[in-house]
């Protein structure tokens, strides 16, 4: 099984936008999609709670609203919650074989992310390349300065820079039905497709894909934190 994690110690850069739309893009193309929601605000399951019945189906680790058993699933996307640190978020990055890190383009953001991605960077299944980060740049306004300094601090990082999502109402106003970016129709959301698609040819790389762990743990590591057992 695929497992794909979403992660960034800062709060509100993403994550939770990033998690529902690839869940909902990778379902679009035929993959059976979990999306497991670490953050106790729920914000992942209560989109999928929305989700309408018409649109390709997910499952959803801990809110119980898929329909197909876990054995079926062939893609687990992890929704983290702000402020992951320590051993929980080592145990998260050894077990995905992909971490996608969202990063705005803001100073206190690109500062934090900074030192975020330097301890992500020395951590050993990352080091190994058991483990293969991807950064998004996300909610960008192309001709601002604060672009230009993004993509000149995201160049200087080895971790590379595997797309660029434009600030969009689409995904403020999608993420509000249950939808995300793929499930909108082209007239309105083309922009967003080709951007995604460039994350998407990453993710389908041989690049993206880190040795990971088995499967079953990495499972059992988000039913354990889920569950606080
Ligand atoms: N590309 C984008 N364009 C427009 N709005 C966006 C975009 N990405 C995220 N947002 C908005 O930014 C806000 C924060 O996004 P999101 O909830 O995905 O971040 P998060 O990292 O999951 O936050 P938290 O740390 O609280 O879990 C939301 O209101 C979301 O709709
Ligand atoms: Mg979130």
């Amino acid at each position: 099984m695929r497992t794909i994690a979403v992660i960034n110690a800062k709060g509100g850069c993403g994550k939770t936008t990033i998690a529902t739309s690839l869940a909902s893009a990778l379902a679009w193309e035929g993959h059976a999609v979990a999306l497991a929601d670490m953050d106790p605000q729920r914000s992942a399951s209560d989109w999928l709670g929305q989700r309408p019945e018409d649109y390709p189906a997910l499952s959803g680790i801990d809110a119980g609203s898929g329909t197909r058993p876990l054995g079926d699933i062939d893609t687990l996307i992890i929704d983290t919650p702000a402020g992951l640190a320590g051993n929980e978020l080592e145990q998260i990055i050894k077990r995905a074989q992909t971490v996608l890190v969202p990063v705005l383009p803001s100073p206190v953001d690109m500062r934090a992310a900074w030192r975020f991605l330097s301890h992500l960077q020395d951590l050993r299944a990352v080091r190994n390349r058991d483990t293969a980060l991807g950064l998004i740049a996300n909610r960008v306004r192309p001709h601002t300065i604060i672009y230009r300094e993004l993509t000149g601090f995201l160049d200087g990082f080895r971790v590379p820079v595997v797309g660029q999502l434009r600030d969009s109402m689409n995904y403020v106003r999608s993420f509000e039905k249950g939808l995300a970016v793929a499930d909108l129709p082209p007239y309105l959301a083309w922009q967003d497709w080709e951007e995604w698609e460039t994350v998407l040819t990453w993710i389908r790389s041989k690049n993206s894909q880190g040795k990971g762990a088995a499967p079953g743990s990495l499972l059992a590591a988000a039913m354990q934190r889920l569950t606080g057992a």
